[in-house]
Order: structure tokens, then C-alpha cells, then sequence
């Protein structure tokens, strides 16, 4: 299947595996819609696809990860929804429609964000399968947390706030990305391939060199994307970034710099995965997309 293919048949799995999982949170129907709103119908799916592409490295099939990918997507949205409200980057547009505190009100959105959370990692512990193992759950539980928490997105969320007007140095603005976003990405990746009962710890190290590049890399084209792009075809406020004085590669190295270390992590991304051969061209593709991608 061409990557595009895949990348599409991703996109439907998860929007399928999300809707199944928020189904079943109907005790507030308000809740439940501000849930769906902002995880179901949009996104490019780029770290479910990630999952998927992983465990294709694996060997894995992609219905034995459909529940891992829908919970990368519903921590992923639940950080969208918070970075969007008014005390953080307090922005009016997501996804081509009004931000959940805007379409619905704060608290909603707090909780929703909230629920959206701790979804992620009761799809988690529930993974286990005829493939997936109940102490691979555990291990994909233990590593999503990792991500998500005080040692990766949301402890770069922190950094990203307090850099918000300075001037800081490079291996900060690194340290910065490395964890708001590269952290999600790259245990998107080691999600995938955790669900083999066969990975060995060199293949986690390839994917984990991959994952932090391409991690990286996609936060430094989502920075010029905020540049060079328009709101239409981003679905988010184009600009957002220089109003609010963040820190940003482009800002911090310039326009060109900025592209050529996109590249750059895209050629260690691609050297990385050779080791897995032709089961290794979802990934490619992906790390590709991520630093030619428009939006
Ligand atoms: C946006 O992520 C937030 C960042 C980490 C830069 P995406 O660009 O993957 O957003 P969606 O999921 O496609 O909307
Ligand atoms: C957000 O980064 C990363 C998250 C953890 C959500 P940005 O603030 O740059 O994301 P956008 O540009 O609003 O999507
Ligand atoms: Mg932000
Ligand atoms: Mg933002
Ligand atoms: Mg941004």
C-alpha cells in the first residue's frame, strides 16, 4: 500500500477506535460533546499514523494497535484543548472551527481536556489482545505517561510559557520542543513497536533516535508553518506565535536555518530505520510528511 493509502486507512482506524471509546462516556452529555468536538472529525492523525507505522516495523497488524492509537489522539487532543485556553496561548481557532472554551465555555473545555486524559490511558490498559500481552500494556502505560506528564509534554508546556517573551539559548528552545512535542511523537513510535512481543532493544533504539528526530522536526515546521502558512489552510490562527512573543527556531535562528535543520533531523530519521528494511516505509513516508507538510 502506497504511504498516502496508509495514511488514510490510519486516519479512518482511529476516527473508528476514538468514536467507539467516547461512546461509552455518556454520564454528561455536554461533556461527551465537547469530547467528540475536539477529538473526533479533524486532525491529520499524524501520531496515530506513527503508532501504526510503528508497529507495521514490528510486524504488528494494524487492528492489534487500534486502541493504542486512539489514546495517543485523545491525549493529543486533550493538550490541544488546554494549550488553546485563555491562560495558555488563548486561541480562538482549532482545527478549522472555534476552540472548545470558545464553542463550549472554560470549565467545559478544562474537563473535557480532562476526560480526554484519562481515556488515554484507560484505552491503554485495556490494549491487551491476542498479540498484546496485559504486562506490554503496562509497559505502554508506564511510556505514554512518560511522554505526557511532568518528564515530557506537559513540563514543556511549562518551559514554553515561561519562554514566552525572552530570549533563551538554543539548547533550551531544544530542550523546549524536545518535550512539548517530541516527547508524544516519539512514544507514538515506541507504542507501535511495544506492541510486538519481539522487539528488542536495538529496534527500540532505532525507533526512539527516529522518533526524536522527527519529533523535533515537527515542531520546528509547525513553527514555520505559523509563518509562512495562512489561517485557512493551517485551521489555526497564522501569526499566533509572533503575537505572543514565543520562542521558536525560526525566531531564534532564522528562516533558512530553521528549514535546513528540519532537514537535516529528516536524513537522521530516515538513517535510523534502515535497520527494519522495507517494513520501515510507513515510517519513512511519515517523517517525510512531517517536514513538507502545509499544514
Ligand atoms: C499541533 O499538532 C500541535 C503541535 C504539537 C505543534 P498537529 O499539527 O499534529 O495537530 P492536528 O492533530 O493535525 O490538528
Ligand atoms: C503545542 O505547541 C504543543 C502541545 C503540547 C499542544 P503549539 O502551541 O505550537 O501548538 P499550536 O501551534 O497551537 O497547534
Ligand atoms: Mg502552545
Ligand atoms: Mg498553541
Ligand atoms: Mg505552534
Amino acid at each position: 500500500m502506497p504511504g498516502a493509502a496508509f495514511l488514510q486507512q490510519a486516519q479512518s482506524q482511529v476516527e473508528l477506535s476514538l468514536q467507539q471509546a467516547i461512546g461509552h462516556c455518556q454520564v454528561s452529555p455536554r461533556l461527551a460533546e465537547a469530547m467528540a468536538y475536539s477529538c473526533l472529525g479533524g486532525g491529520k492523525r499524524i501520531r496515530a499514523a506513527l503508532v501504526y507505522g510503528g508497529a507495521h516495523a514490528c510486524q504488528i497488524s494494524s487492528q492489534q494497535v487500534d486502541k493504542v492509537a486512539a489514546a495517543v489522539e485523545a491525549l493529543h487532543a486533550y493538550s490541544l484543548i488546554h494549550d488553546d485556553l485563555p491562560a495558555m496561548d488563548d486561541d480562538a481557532l482549532r482545527r478549522g472551527k472555534a476552540t472548545s472554551h470558545i464553542a463550549f465555555d472554560e470549565a467545559t473545555a478544562i474537563l473535557a481536556g480532562d476526560a480526554l486524559q484519562s481515556l488515554a490511558f484507560e484505552l491503554l490498559a485495556s490494549c491487551n489482545n491476542d498479540v498484546v500481552s496485559p504486562e506490554q500494556a503496562l509497559q505502554m502505560v508506564r511510556v505514554l505517561g512518560q511522554a505526557a506528564g511532568a518528564q515530557g509534554m506537559v513540563a514543556g508546556q511549562m518551559l514554553d510559557m515561561a519562554a514566552e517573551q525572552k530570549n533563551i539559548s538554543l539548547p533550551q528552545l531544544e530542550l523546549l520542543h524536545a518535550h512539548k512535542t517530541g516527547a508524544l511523537i516519539s512514544a507514538s513510535v515506541q507504542l507501535g513497536a511495544l506492541a510486538s512481543p519481539r522487539v528488542d532493544a536495538a529496534q527500540l533504539g532505532a525507533l526512539q533516535t527516529y522518533g526524536q528526530a522527527i519529533g523535533l522536526a515537527f515542531q520546528i515546521q509547525d513553527d514555520i508553518l505559523d509563518i509562512e502558512s495562512d489561517t485557512g489552510t493551517l485551521g489555526k490562527s497564522q501569526g499566533a506565535d509572533v503575537t505572543r512573543g514565543k520562542s521558536t527556531y525560526p525566531a531564534l535562528l532564522g528562516m533558512s536555518a530553521a528549514k535546513h535543520l528540519a532537514q537535516d533531523l529528516l536524513t537522521q530519521a530516515l538513517q535510523s530505520i534502515e535497520v527494519f528494511g522495507d517494513h520501515a516505509q510507513y515510517l519513512a513516508y511519515l517523517a517525510q510528511l512531517i517536514v513538507t507538510r502545509k499544514s
